[in-house]
C-alpha cells in the first residue's frame, strides 16, 4: 500500500512537477468549481495507476492540478463511495496520494441532507465535527506507521484555524454560512424519517454518504482538514417530500456561484497561512 502510494504520486509528478499546498475534494454536483482553476493540468482518474474511476452520476473522475488565486491546489473532481462496494482503503487512496504530493490542508465538500430545521436547501454549512455511522473505518487493519499513528486523535478533526478562515471567507462573500455536525452514513438508500429523527437527537445537523473516510485518513496523516456541506435537500421526513438524486444535483448547481466564491477566498487565505 505504502509503495503503491509512492508509485502513483511519482506518476502524477512526471505529468506535472508541483507540490500543492491545498487539496480539495469536490462532492456530488459541485464539479463546476474546476472552472476557477488557473493553468490546469487535467488527469482523468482512468489514467492514474491504482485510482478507481467514478461511476455515480454527477461525479466526473478527474484530478486537476493548478492554481486557485495563485495557490497551488490539487483538486479531486469526483470520489468513490462505500455504497458502491469499494473497500475503505480504496476510498481514501486519492486522499493519501494528495498527502504524498505534499498538501498541508484538505478541504472536503459534499452534498448533504439538512436535519437542523434552521437550514434550507441551498445553504452552505461549515462542518464542525462528524459522527461516523458507516460502521467502517479506513484505518482498520495493520497500521501503516509511515502514514500516522495507530490511534489518531480526532478532537480537532476539522481544524479550528481553517474553520476560522472559512467563516471569515463566508462573511467577505456576504454568505450566511451555517455551522454543523455531519453524520456520515453508508447509503445508498436515503434515510427513513425515523433514522433522520434519531440522527437529530444524536447531535447531527446534516447527513451524507461521504467525507468521513477521507477526513479520518487525512487526520491520520496529520493534515489539516476542513469541510463544507451543500444542503441539497431537507433530510427525509423533515418536509414530508420524497428525495430524488436529480433534485439533489439541481440544487447543487444553484449554489455553485456562492460555493465557488467561498472556496476561492478560503484557498487564497490558506495560501497565506504559515
Ligand atoms: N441523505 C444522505 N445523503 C445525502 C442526502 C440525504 O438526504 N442528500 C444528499 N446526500
Amino acid at each position: 500500500m505504502y509503495e503503491k502510494l509512492g508509485r502513483t504520486a511519482k506518476h502524477i509528478q512526471e505529468i506535472r512537477k508541483v507540490t500543492p499546498k491545498v487539496g480539495l475534494i469536490l462532492g456530488s454536483g459541485l464539479g463546476a468549481f474546476t472552472e476557477r482553476i488557473e493553468d490546469p493540468t487535467i488527469i482523468p482518474y482512468a489514467d492514474i495507476p491504482n485510482f478507481y474511476d467514478c461511476t455515480v452520476e454527477g461525479h466526473t473522475g478527474r484530478l486537476i492540478l493548478g492554481k486557485v488565486k495563485g495557490v497551488e491546489t490539487a483538486v479531486l473532481q469526483g470520489r468513490i463511495h462505500a455504497y458502491e462496494g469499494h473497500p475503505m482503503e480504496d476510498l481514501v487512496f486519492p486522499t493519501r496520494v494528495l498527502a504524498t504530493l505534499g498538501i498541508e490542508t484538505l478541504i472536503l465538500t459534499n452534498a448533504a441532507g439538512g436535519i437542523n430545521k434552521a437550514f434550507k436547501p441551498g445553504d452552505l454549512v461549515l462542518i464542525e465535527d462528524h459522527i461516523n455511522l458507516m460502521a467502517k473505518n479506513p484505518l482498520i487493519g495493520p497500521n501503516i506507521n509511515e502514514l500516522g499513528p495507530r490511534f489518531p486523535d480526532m478532537t480537532h478533526a476539522y481544524n479550528p484555524e481553517v474553520r476560522e478562515i472559512l467563516e471569515q471567507s463566508g462573511k467577505e462573500n456576504g454568505l450566511d454560512l451555517h455551522k454543523g455536525v455531519y453524520a456520515g452514513v453508508l447509503g445508498p438508500t436515503y434515510e427513513t424519517p425515523a433514522e433522520v429523527k434519531m440522527l437529530g437527537i444524536c447531535g447531527a445537523d446534516m447527513v451524507g454518504m461521504s467525507t468521513v473516510p477521507e477526513s479520518i485518513a487525512a487526520n491520520h496523516l496529520g493534515i489539516k482538514v476542513a469541510g463544507i456541506s451543500c444542503i441539497t435537500n431537507m433530510a427525509a421526513g423533515i418536509q414530508g417530500k420524497k428525495l430524488s438524486h436529480d433534485d439533489i444535483k439541481e440544487q447543487a448547481v444553484r449554489v455553485m456561484n456562492d460555493f465557488s466564491n467561498l472556496l476561492e477566498t478560503t484557498i487564497e487565505k490558506i495560501g497565506g497561512m504559515k
